[in-house]
């Protein structure tokens, strides 16, 4: 009979439907995704156009109805039905004997089963599916009454809208009601928290705040862009189904609605089962996606559950065993800056030395200056501080009623200002307007940067010094034979060979063969020629080199064919330099700043006095092609030539080679596996090219070129 119902574009939609939900679950569920996050987009895209075009088939379970609808004054109050309970908590392993002894006792188990499952450091929260569709969720508010923040939830892609027929071919339940907690997990919240600083914005505390603040966002738009995951754990109420027997058995069938659940539930039998697993979650603690606060004990089966009954608002036959808080007080001793092998200053405080997730620290990075500005941190305060996973720990917040004062109530210490000069070479800490990271200008001359501009320098793309790798560089700086790059064109073979020889030494790698006394020593003629065969570059090969932050290849060559040499461009003034295609207020910051630098004006006198050359001619403006004025944009692989070639090739056309999308583009050219930009010049309506309309189009006109 459907077959007969001629609407393409209503079938189409329910198709749609199904094949993103489908992916969905494939991916947040099951974690085997089977569409790459363009394929995704694209179907979500073509089902909102269609669903545009047909406001009469829009449905609150659509997956476009993620995105978040207009916002509301207040949250509904909504009366749990089946209360949301606490659990009690255990921090010894005898706390967790006393209860698995009670348990054994009461229940004349002598080994009874747990669901063991990590204790999800998130918000709680009761989702409520009829007839297998979402309908309500809300907060758990005191238990008995929560707050309904239904539109948030339905931004969480991982929470579904439409349960799936399960695959025991059992009826959806008529009342489902799912708890569970929405988390933010932890590399999500990294990102979203690089980015708020990245802009200047307020990054969150830590994932759990994340996570309850933007269910708690009046207006759904803003949560739609947190990062958010739904984890199911409990039920509340249910109607019209037989539920199975046990707890982890309910976790499976959950499952198999396609509920979310952490992939780390299992069941384990008595106390040392239940040690057993905290030790072992313990340990993977920083490696899972998610934070969590302990593991959570429930006795498996349900008829033992109800044996056991509840005392307050907590079962007695669950708990929680708490794993060490992630989050500790202490006082700031001193605010330092440390330098980055990219230039980048970043402050840090040093503290009284305090345990957190199981390890003493005396160190938390302030991120930047805009953090310290935002928290107010200075010496002597009480601060708090979070450690995630291995990364340093970060300092969180001021607990300001604790700063120390002075007999008039004054705050004893003044508000942090970051040093003007680098602490380690002493040239001055610059930071370009609009930007948040502060950087130390002294370029190729401070040692905190020498390795890596060292090795920068020397790359394939730079000035293509053969046999010169990390090691190498790391060594050269460390055992003091390189101060500034200036210096590799004065190294002799006798020198590469006692570096290698010292290396060697500290890293206990010394061959055998130079132990028995022979040295080989045709790498070391090998490298000096190499460093010599580089002396003859190119200005754009040179520039990139230099690494003037900001400037990479493509600016570099840019800047030299717009100059032609090098003086003029150490010369330029902002106006100038703002001519240059692509170089806007923040480049031509980098470039001035490190040119005004005397260290780095020495080290470039430096490299010509040792005969580095280049030749200079006038400036050369853009050349006049078919594409002048054009910006283009590669994306995706192409399978006959390099995109570096397809971007020398356009430029020698006349086209401004680009690496984003925006209005501004003249022409996307997609090869194999474009992705996101492709989309977006979709959207945009840009022109867009193949592979072969890009050779269609080279063949003609840089034929036409040579004819002329
Ligand atoms: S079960 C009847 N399981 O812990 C027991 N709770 O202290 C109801 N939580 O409000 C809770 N992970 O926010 C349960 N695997 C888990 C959990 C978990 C985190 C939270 C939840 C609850 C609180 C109770």
């Amino acid at each position: 009979m459907s077959a007969m119902t001629a609407d393409p574009i209503a079938e189409r939609i329910a198709a749609l439907r199904v094949r993103i939900d489908d992916a969905s679950h494939r991916y947040y569920v099951l974690d085997d995704p089977d569409l790459s996050d363009a394929q995704w987009d694209a179907l979500l895209r073509e089902l909102q156009q269609l669903e545009a075009r047909r406001p009469d088939l829009v449905t609150p379970d659509s997956p476009t109805q993620r995105v978040g609808s207009t916002p509301s004054a207040r949250f509904a109050p909504v009366a749990h039905a089946v209360p949301m309970l606490s659990l009690g908590n255990a921090f010894q392993d005898s706390e967790v004997a006393e209860f698995v002894a009670r348990i054994e006792r009461e229940t004349g188990d002598a080994a009874p089963v747990f669901s063991v499952e990590p204790k999800l450091d998130g918000l709680a929260i009761s989702l409520r599916y009829e007839d297998g569709r979402f309908v309500r969720g809300a907060t758990r508010g005191d238990g008995a009454t929560g707050e309904d923040v239904t539109a948030n939830l339905r931004t969480v892609r991982s929470l579904p809208l439409r349960l799936r027929a399960p695959a025991t071919g059992l009826p959806l339940p008529r009342v489902l009601e799912v708890r569970g907690e929405v988390v933010m997990p932890k590399a999500d919240f990294e990102r979203y928290n690089a980015q708020a600083r990245a802009d200047g914005n307020k990054p969150l505390a830590n994932p759990r705040n994340g996570a309850a603040g933007s269910l708690r966002q009046l207006d759904p738009r803003v949560t739609a862009q947190r990062p958010l995951a739904f984890l199911a754990y409990a039920l509340g109420e249910v109607e019209g189904v037989e539920l199975p027997p046990t707890h982890s058995q309910t976790l499976a069938w959950l499952r198999d609605l396609g509920l979310p659940v952490s992939a780390e539930a299992g069941t384990a039998a008595g106390l040392s089962g239940l040690l057993d697993y905290h030790a072992r979650i313990g340990q993977r603690r920083d490696a899972l996606p998610y934070d969590i606060d302990g593991v959570v004990y429930k006795l498996d089966r349900f008829d033992q559950q109800r044996a056991m009954g509840y005392v307050s608002r907590a079962p007695r036959w669950a708990i929680a065993h708490k794993y060490p808080a992630q989050e500790a007080a202490t006082t700031v001793q001193s605010i330092e800056v440390n330098v980055g092998r990219t230039g980048a200053v970043t402050p840090w405080v040093l503290m009284a030395p305090v345990q957190v997730g199981g390890v003493t620290v005396t160190r938390a990075t302030l991120h930047n200056a805009d953090q310290i500005a935002r928290l107010d941190v200075r010496v002597g305060d009480t601060i708090i501080i979070r450690r995630a996973g291995d990364v340093i720990p970060e300092v969180v917040r001021v607990v300001e009623a604790e700063r120390p004062v002075d007999s008039r109530g004054e705050p004893l210490h003044p508000a942090y200002a970051m040093p003007g000069q680098c602490p380690v070479c002493g040239s001055a800490i610059e930071r370009g307007e609009g930007e948040v990271v502060a950087r130390c200008s002294g370029g190729l001359y401070c040692p905190a940067q020498r390795v890596q501009a060292l090795f920068h320098f020397a790359g394939r793309r730079t000035m293509d010094i053969e046999g010169l790798g990390e090691r190498f560089a790391e060594a050269l700086v460390e055992f003091g034979y390189v101060q500034t790059v200036a210096d590799l064109y004065t190294l002799a073979v006798d020198d590469l060979l006692e570096m290698k020889r010292r290396a060697d030494e500290r890293d206990a790698t010394t061959p055998a063969t130079v132990k028995a006394g022979k040295v080989a020593d045709k790498w070391a003629h090998n490298l000096v020629n190499a460093i010599d065969a580089s002396r003859t570059t190119t200005l754009e090969r040179l520039l990139f080199a230099l690494g003037i932050p900001e400037v990479g290849e493509s600016t570099a060559r840019t800047l030299a064919r717009h100059f032609g040499a090098l003086q003029p461009l150490m010369e330029a003034d902002e106006a100038s330099l703002l001519e240059v295609p692509d170089v806007g207020p923040v480049v031509a910051g980098h470039i001035r700043h490190f040119f005004a630098e005397p260290h780095n004006r020495d080290v470039i006198a430096a490299l010509r006095a040792r005969g580095v050359q280049w030749p200079e001619g006038a400036p050369r403006r853009s050349s006049e092609g078919p594409l002048t004025g054009k910006t283009v944009v590669l994306t995706g692989g192409l399978s006959s030539l390099t995109r570096d070639q397809a971007g020398e090739r356009l430029e020698a056309l006349g086209a401004k080679v680009s690496g984003s999308v925006s209005k501004k583009t003249g022409i996307v050219i997609a090869g194999e596996a474009a992705g996101s930009k492709l989309a977006k010049a979709q959207d945009l309506g840009l022109e867009i090219w193949d592979e072969a309309a890009l050779m269609a189009f080279l063949a003609e006109h840089e034929a036409r070129d040579d004819a002329r």
